[in-house]
C-alpha cells in the first residue's frame, strides 16, 4: 500500500461539505428516476414509503458511511482495511468498480440533458419527440455529449477537494435549489395540472400491498442518497473531527428528499396538463426525455425558457453527482497506488468514458447497467457498510458518531447504532432477495432479447 504523501486534503467550510454531499445525492435520481418510480408505484403511496425509507434506512446508512470515512481518513478501500482488516480492504474494491460503472452510463444520460438544454433555446424540440429522443440517446451525438460531460466532471475533480469540488458545490447547489422551486411555482399556473397533483399527492393505498413497490422505494432511497457506493465515505474522509455528522446527514437527506419532492411538483402537473400520462411509465426514460420536451415545445416561447431551466437543473444535478462518482474512484487510485491526483483523475475518467461507449450506443445496455450497478451492486454495498459499521468496527464508528456532535444528536447515537446493527441489515436483506430476482430476470431478458 502506498501512503499518500503530505496531509490529506480537507473541506474548508461546513457548508462546503454539506453542499458537496447534497450535490452527490441530488442528481438524475431525484428527477429522472424518482418521477418514473413514483408514477409506477402508486404516486403518493410511493412518496410516503420513500420518505419512510429515507429516515429508517437512509440516514443511519449515511452516518455509517460518514463515520467509516472520517475514522479511516482514506478512500473506501483503505478506510475499510484500516477499520475492518485486509479482507475487507479487498472487498472495498466494490466501492471503486461500482461507481466506475455507474459513472460510465450516468454520464451518457447527463449528456442528453446538456443537449436538451442547448436545443431548448437554440433550435427548439422537434415535433416527433420519441424519434428525436432516439437520435439524442444513442449514436455519435450521444457519444460526443457523453465525452464532453465527462471532461467537465474531470476538470472539477482535477482541481481538488477544496478548489474543485467544494467550490463547484457552493455555486451550483444554491442555483439548483432556486431554479427547482421557481419551476414548481410556475407549474401551479398550468391549467389542467390538477390531475397531475392528484395522482402525485393522493395515495393509491393498494400499491402498498405490492412488495415490489417497497423494494423500489428502498432501492431508490439508496441510489438517490448516493449510498452503497462509497461516495459518502470518500467525502467524509476529507472532514475534520469537529464536524457534527448526525446533523449533516439529516440535512443532506432531507435536502435530497426535498428536491425530489419538488421536482415531482414540476413533472406531474406538466405531464398531466398536456395529457401525456401514458408516456411517463412507458419506459424508464419516457417521462423526462420524451414527454417533457414534447410538452415544452407545445407551449411556445414559455416552453423554451422553462425547458432550458429544467434541463439545466438536470445537467447541474448530474454534474455534482458525477463529480462524486469520479472522486470515489480517483481517491482510491490516489490512496492505493500513490498516483498524483491529476493523473489518477484522468485515468479514471478516460476508463469511464470508454466504458460509456456501450450505454451510449444501446439503451438496453444502459438499462441493464443501471440494474446491475445502480441497483444490485448498490444494495450489496449498503449491506457491507452496515455490517462493518454495526458489527466489525462498532466501537470506532460509535466514537466517530459522538465526536463533534451536539448534545441533542449525542443522545440519539445509541439509537442510530441499534438501527445500523439490526434494522438496516434485515431490511436490506429483504430488499436484496427481491432485487436478485429482478436482476437475474433483467440479465436474461437482455441476453435473450
Ligand atoms: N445520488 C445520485 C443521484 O441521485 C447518484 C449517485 C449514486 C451518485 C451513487 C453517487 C453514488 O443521481
Amino acid at each position: 500500500m502506498a501512503a499518500t504523501s503530505g496531509a490529506r486534503e480537507v473541506f474548508g467550510t461546513r457548508a462546503g461539505f454539506i453542499l458537496a454531499a447534497a450535490g452527490s445525492a441530488v442528481g438524475l435520481g431525484n428527477m429522472w428516476r424518482f418521477s418514473y418510480q413514483a408514477s409506477e408505484g402508486g404516486g403518493a403511496a410511493f412518496v410516503l414509503l420513500y420518505i419512510g425509507m429515507t429516515i429508517i434506512l437512509g440516514i443511519p446508512l449515511m452516518l455509517a458511511e460518514f463515520s467509516i470515512g472520517r475514522a479511516g481518513r482514506r478512500a473506501p478501500v483503505g478506510a475499510l482495511r484500516k477499520l475492518a482488516g485486509p479482507g475487507w480492504g479487498r472487498v472495498g474494491w466494490l466501492f471503486a468498480v461500482g461507481p466506475l460503472l455507474i459513472l460510465s452510463y450516468y454520464s451518457v444520460i447527463a449528456g442528453w440533458t446538456v443537449r436538451y438544454a442547448i436545443e431548448s433555446i437554440a433550435t427548439g424540440f422537434p415535433e416527433e419527440a420519441a424519434e428525436h429522443f432516439g437520435r439524442v440517446a444513442t449514436g455519435q451525438g450521444a457519444i460526443a455529449y457523453h465525452v464532453g460531460f465527462m471532461a467537465a466532471t474531470l476538470a472539477v475533480v482535477m482541481a481538488g477537494v477544496k478548489g474543485g469540488i467544494e467550490r463547484a458545490s457552493l455555486i451550483l447547489m444554491p442555483a439548483l435549489f432556486f431554479i427547482v422551486v421557481g419551476l414548481a411555482i410556475w407549474a401551479t399556473t398550468l391549467s389542467g395540472g390538477a390531475a397531475g397533483y392528484r395522482v402525485y399527492l393522493q395515495p393509491e393505498i393498494s400499491a402498498l400491498s405490492d412488495p415490489a413497490v417497497w423494494r423500489a422505494a428502498a432501492a431508490q432511497s439508496f441510489f438517490s442518497l448516493s449510498l452503497g457506493m462509497g461516495a459518502m465515505i470518500t467525502f467524509a474522509s476529507y472532514l475534520e473531527r469537529t464536524h457534527d455528522l448526525p446533523e449533516s446527514a439529516t440535512i443532506v437527506s432531507f435536502t435530497d428528499f426535498g428536491v425530489a419532492f419538488v421536482s415531482g411538483l414540476v413533472v406531474f402537473p406538466v405531464i398531466y396538463s398536456l395529457g401525456l400520462q401514458g408516456a411517463v411509465s412507458e419506459s424508464t426514460v419516457g417521462a423526462l426525455f420524451i414527454a417533457l420536451p414534447g410538452a415544452f415545445e407545445s407551449m411556445g416561447l414559455v416552453g423554451h425558457v422553462v425547458g432550458l431551466f429544467f434541463f439545466v437543473v438536470l445537467a447541474v444535478g448530474a454534474l455534482t453527482s458525477a463529480i462524486s462518482l469520479l472522486e470515489v474512484v480517483t481517491s482510491s487510485v490516489i490512496d492505493e497506488f500513490g498516483v498524483p491526483r491529476k493523473a489518477a483523475a484522468v485515468g479514471v475518467a478516460v476508463t469511464a468514458a470508454v466504458l460509456g461507449l456501450l450505454p451510449a450506443t444501446s439503451l438496453d445496455a444502459l438499462g441493464l447497467m443501471d440494474k446491475i450497478a445502480g441497483e444490485f451492486a448498490l444494495v450489496i454495498g449498503t449491506l457491507l457498510i452496515a455490517i462493518v459499521a454495526g458489527w466489525v468496527a462498532r466501537g470506532t464508528v460509535t466514537d466517530e458518531l459522538l465526536a463533534g456532535t451536539s448534545p441533542f444528536w449525542r443522545r440519539q447515537v445509541p439509537r442510530i447504532v441499534l438501527a445500523i446493527r439490526y434494522v438496516v441489515p434485515v431490511l436490506i436483506v429483504i430488499v436484496l432477495v427481491f432485487s436478485s430476482g429482478e436482476t437475474v430476470k433483467a440479465v436474461r431478458d437482455f441476453l435473450g432479447g
